[in-house]
């Protein structure tokens, strides 16, 4: 079975998980970018039934998902965790829709693409229904690493990352809202979504630890899912995954060894020119990428471009990362995956852009 287009010029869409953190952003992304939505169908969990979300000016009502959700629908994003999706994106592919998937159901089964459009576009051809989103921090660390890969030749990754609430859906956005308001008033705040307390803490990312090699989770998916990206399947990468108290943004430290010696000036050139990235670099006003700046972007912030001092071959550069897990890092990549497919649009115009431009 092949998948060339949709059915329609204006295909009907479907958003499953349309009430989560990354579903409303979805329903935004696709009216802010003016994706040609002939009927938009929103759907969730039996709790959510009923319940009415805006688009276009309008209200959708929210219907329970079945196993008849996906009649006369031609594009259904997924966003509800894997098991909804293991379950669900098959039957959506059996009554003829493409799937774009949020979850990590199917990022490692080489049937299904695993698509950043600004990084490896070309996998979406031959696609056999199910496209991956990848997983929010693989997607903000690729866009700015893969046109340095591509001008530099690339031999190791070591990165830190200072991942935002909203990576954990709605309820653990929630929950830092209602643990910081606990906290400052001086009350005691149990906590039921993450594992540890979160207001004005940190913590090692919540995914589950490998007790044999001390890894999460979390850590694992980026190896794997920047290698896939990347076309580098023996790439070189290390990984330390944080969760600390901020809602919407996550941030990376990257330090990025080379194939040859590069100088700051150089990587700043290709980030300056790489589609989805805006460098942020001010040394002298001391102004980097910020969570507080990158949220409600479409583009990867990058800067504090600097040698690494400790790699006197001159061939290691370290800098810092911000991006908008709930846009860049899944909705909107999701979105703009779509527009590829729609259309086999090249995604040429800034994401920031068109996300400015419909606010
Ligand atoms: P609901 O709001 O009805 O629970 P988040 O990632 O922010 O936690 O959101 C998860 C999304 O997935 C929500 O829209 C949630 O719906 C939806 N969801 C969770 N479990 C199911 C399920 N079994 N079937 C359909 N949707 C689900």
């Amino acid at each position: 079975m092949t998948f060339p287009n949709f059915r329609r010029a204006h295909p009907n869409v479907a958003i499953v998980g349309a009430t989560g953190a990354v579903g409303v952003e979805l329903i935004q992304c696709l009216e802010a970018r003016d994706f040609p939505v002939s009927r938009l169908k929103l759907l969730a969990s039996p709790r959510s039934a009923g319940k009415r979300l805006p688009f276009r000016g309008g209200w959708l009502t929210v219907d329970a998902l079945d196993d008849s959700s996906f009649d006369e629908i031609d594009l259904a994003f997924f966003s509800a965790g894997s098991g909804t999706s293991k379950t669900y994106a098959p039957r959506a592919v059996a009554a003829g829709a493409v799937v774009v998937d949020n979850s990590s159901a199917f990022r490692a089964d080489p049937d299904c693409p695993l698509v950043v459009p600004e990084v490896n576009p070309e996998t979406l051809a031959g696609h056999r229904g199910i496209v991956s989103v990848p997983n929010c921090t693989a997607i903000i660390a690729s866009v700015p690493m893969a046109p340095l890969a591509r001008a530099f030749g690339l031999e190791r990754v070591q990165m830190s990352t200072y991942q935002a609430a909203s990576g954990a859906g709605a309820a653990a956005m929630e929950e830092l809202r209602a643990s910081t308001e606990a906290f400052l008033a001086g009350r005691a705040f149990q906590p039921t979504v993450l594992p540890h307390p979160y207001a004005f803490n940190l913590f090692s990312h919540n995914a589950e630890v490998d007790v044999d090699n001390g890894y999460n989770g979390e850590e694992l998916k980026v190896i794997a899912e920047c290698r896939r990206l990347l076309g580098e399947p023996d790439l070189r990468i290390g990984v330390t995954c944080v969760r600390v108290p901020v809602l919407r943004a996550h941030s990376i430290a990257l330090t990025l060894e080379f194939a040859q010696p590069v100088s700051p000036d150089a990587v700043r050139e290709v980030l300056a020119r790489a589609p989805g990235v805006r460098v942020v670099d001010d040394r002298a006003g001391n102004h980097f990428p910020m969570p507080c700046e990158a949220q409600g972007q479409g583009d990867v912030l990058a800067g504090r471009i600097r040698h690494d001092l400790s790699d006197p071959s001159g061939r290691s550069i370290s800098m810092f990362l911000a991006g908008d897990q709930l846009l860049k890092g899944a909705a909107l990549n999701a979105v703009q995956i779509a527009e590829r497919l729609f259309s086999g649009g090249t995604g040429a115009r800034s994401p920031a852009a068109a996300l400015a431009v419909a606010s």
